[in-house]
Formats: C-alpha cells, structure tokens, sequence
C-alpha cells in the first residue's frame, strides 16, 4: 500500500480525496490544508491537520494548491523522505526543491461540486527519478486505466491545448446561455447540439467537423449576427473566431 498525503482542499484535491480514498492500492494517510473548516469534513477518512509543521511520513505527497502556492508548500516538505508531487499543468517539476520530486496532472476539469470517476480521466506522470516514475504509476494506475509519461515541456503544451479546448469553448458556452437568457429562451434547448459538438470527435477530426457561417464564408448571416449582439466584447470575440475559421477553410471556399 502506498501511503499518500494530501496537501490543498480545493477542486483537485476533494477529487483526488475521494478517488483515493476509495483505491485498494493507496492507503489516504493525511489530508493538510491551511482552513479548519475546511478539513472537518474529511474527518474518519484520513488525519486531518492545518498545521503545515505537522506533516505526517508518507511515500508520496501531492500538493493540490493554487500554483502560485506550490512552491512555498512544497518548501514545508523538505527533508522528508518521501516523494513530493503537484498537480498543475503549467507549473515545473522543479519548483519543488525536494530531491525526489515530480508530477501528478490529470488531464480533466475539476469542480469541488462535481465527484468524478478518476478511471478514464489521463494522469500525466513526471519524476526526478526512476524510482519515483514508478511510484507515480503505481498511483496512477490504482485510479486511472491511462497514466501517460509526459515532460515539463510536453504538460505546458497539453496544458496549452487543455485551455483552448475546455475554458475557450466554456466561456462560448457561456455567452450562448446569455444569448438565450436575454431572448427568455432555455439553454437546455442547447444542450443536444453541444453533446453532438463533442461526440463527433469521435469519429471526426475537429478540422472535418467544423460548420455554420464562417465555415461557409456567408457574410450576410455574420453580418446580420454582428446586428444582433448588443455587446461589444462579444462583437469583437464573434468576428476573431469568425475570421479565423475562414481562414483555416480559405483554401476550400
Ligand atoms: N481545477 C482544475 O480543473 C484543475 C485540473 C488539473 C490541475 N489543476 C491544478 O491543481 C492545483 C489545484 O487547483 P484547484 O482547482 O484545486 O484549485 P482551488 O480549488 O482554487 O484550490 C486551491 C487550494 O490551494 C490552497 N492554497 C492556496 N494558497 C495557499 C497557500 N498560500 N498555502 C496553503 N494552501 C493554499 C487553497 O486553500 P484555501 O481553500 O484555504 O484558500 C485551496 O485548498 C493547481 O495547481 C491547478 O493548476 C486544476
């Protein structure tokens, strides 16, 4: 059994709690966070401390903190034996400064409201050393089917794609539910076409599935859009996309 320490109590960790919590591999030894309140729910699941000089041994400690604070957390686990991990896509390896270090990306979108299934969900492993490698698989696969080697580099990369792909297309879903809102219309109405935006992936690349106006190079039906947006952030948003999808197509229009 590995023994696993979490430090952070926000969207990442309650997940990772939870999943690993519930894995035969990993034995969920300590739960570290900086707010009381906070921690008490978590109680009879592991030991609890918002202490951060009170650490408990462990083989592997995932600090799941805001990137920002990683680097100042994981300066309270120096000296310890075990293996020191974070959770962020965009953040180095080596803003830990323990000697065995690494990283513990899974690659999905995290809510603390939304429990999720860790099984699908691709965790992405990097280490200092090959024995950390291993442990970090060893952890992975007690949660996920996918565990994937993935350098510094590559995760700024994949982080890179991971905004595009999910915050970009939220925030445009975002502004549809506006749209809808202030025509009184329900967003739910919606709903099976951004389904079907995703499960055509499936079987279609993102260049081939791709349709609508700008697709098409129909300016009167952006041109009648624009008209229809009342606000200039989403004018402007609404006419970058547009021109960036004829020109991604120019060659066939
Ligand atoms: N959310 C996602 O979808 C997602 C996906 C993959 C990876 N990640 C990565 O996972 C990490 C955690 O993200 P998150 O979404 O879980 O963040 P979050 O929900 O904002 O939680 C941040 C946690 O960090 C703690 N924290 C912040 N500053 C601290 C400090 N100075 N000292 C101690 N603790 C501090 C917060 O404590 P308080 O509650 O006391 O403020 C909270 O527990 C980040 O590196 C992020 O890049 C996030």
């Amino acid at each position: 059994m590995l023994s696993v320490v979490i430090l952070g109590t926000g969207n990442v960790a309650e997940n990772l709690i939870h999943a690993l919590y519930h894995s035969k591999q990993a034995h969920l030894l300590q739960i570290v966070g900086r707010k009381q309140h906070a921690l008490n729910k978590y109680t009879g699941k592991a030991k609890i401390t918002s202490n951060f000089e009170n650490i408990e041994d462990a083989d592997i400690y995932i600090i799941a903190v805001s990137d920002s604070a990683i680097q100042m957390v994981a300066e309270k686990l120096l000296g310890k034996q075990g293996l020191v991990v974070h959770t962020s896509g965009a953040t180095s390896m080596h803003s830990i400064s323990s000697v065995n270090k690494g990283v513990f990306y899974p690659l999905q979108t995290f809510t603390k409201e939304r429990i999720l299934d860790f099984t699908n969900i691709p965790i992405c492993v990097e280490a200092s050393n090959n024995q950390g490698l291993e442990l970090l698989h060893k952890l992975g696969t007690s949660i996920s089917s996918q565990v994937h080697e993935i350098s510094s580099e590559q995760r700024e990369k994949l982080h890179l794609a991971a905004v595009f792909a999910n915050n970009f297309s939220n925030h445009l879903f975002h502004i549809s539910e506006m749209v809808c809102a202030k025509e009184g219309l329900s967003f739910e109405l919606l709903k099976p076409l951004i389904l079907e935006t995703v499960q055509k992936l499936e079987s279609l690349s993102p260049y081939k599935a791709q349709t609508g106006p700008a697709r098409r190079k129909d300016i009167p039906s952006m041109e009648k859009h624009l008209e229809l947006l009342p606000d200039e952030e989403h004018k402007k948003l609404y006419t970058l996309l547009s021109e960036a999808i004829m020109k991604t197509y120019e060659k066939e229009l």
